[in-house]
């Protein structure tokens, strides 16, 4: 297994820049849900590490769910439109303040499908909180209610996102060197 200087082009988002906007979207969250609870729902698995560090800035009461859906065909890195949920919540959202938790948005296809199957669960608000987003690779228009950080169109990885399955620990968003990383595979 290669490490992560191995194919690391440039630190994208630093830790230090990562935790202040994280808290600060944790803060905005409990204003907005004053007198309310809320039901975070968290995409797994690229939106644990998010979560974790989200919630211990949430004021309010809270609970969490997790749900996992698959969009990506296998080894590749291009969300193919067709999403299967995989996992599914363990409790009834009906009536509930649902937001649901996200790495990056990436075509918008993954969340698109999994906002029509919750929003026919009747929660009593729904919205999404993603730690990135990239905008100019968007293909299906879904409300982003919080933003951690508009990115460009690059692969990174870093912060819960993972390179074949790995470097979800990292605790910055790294940009991956697409062709340090091919003559990597190449040598195998
Ligand atoms: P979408 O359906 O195209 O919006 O894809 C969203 C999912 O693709 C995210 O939840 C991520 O798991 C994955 N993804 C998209 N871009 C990246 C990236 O740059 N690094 C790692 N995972 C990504
Ligand atoms: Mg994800």
């Amino acid at each position: 297994m290669y490490s992560y200087q191995d194919v690391l082009a440039e630190v994208l988002i630093d830790e230090t820049t990562l935790q202040k906007r994280v808290k600060e979207l944790g803060e905005e969250i409990s204003r907005d849900y004053q007198n309310e609870d809320i039901v975070f729902i968290c995409i797994l698995r690229g939106g644990v590490v998010f979560l974790i560090d989200l919630m211990r800035h949430v004021t309010v009461p809270n609970q969490i769910e997790f749900m996992a859906v698959s969009s990506y065909g296998v080894g590749t890195r291009k969300s193919n439109g067709e999403v299967r949920i995989t996992y599914d919540l363990n409790t009834n959202i009906e009536g509930r303040n649902v937001i649901i938790v996200e790495d990056i948005v990436d075509s918008g296809n993954t969340l698109n499908a999994v906002i029509q199957v919750l929003s026919t669960r009747n929660p009593k608000s729904l919205c999404i909180c993603t730690l990135l987003d990239k905008e100019d690779r968007r293909e299906v228009e879904i409300p982003i209610r919080y933003c951690g950080f508009v990115i460009p169109d690059k692969f990174v990885y870093g912060y819960g996102l993972d390179l074949d399955d790995y470097f979800r620990n990292l605790p910055f968003i790294g940009v991956v060197d697409l062709e340090k990383l091919e003559k990597i595979k190449g040598k195998k």
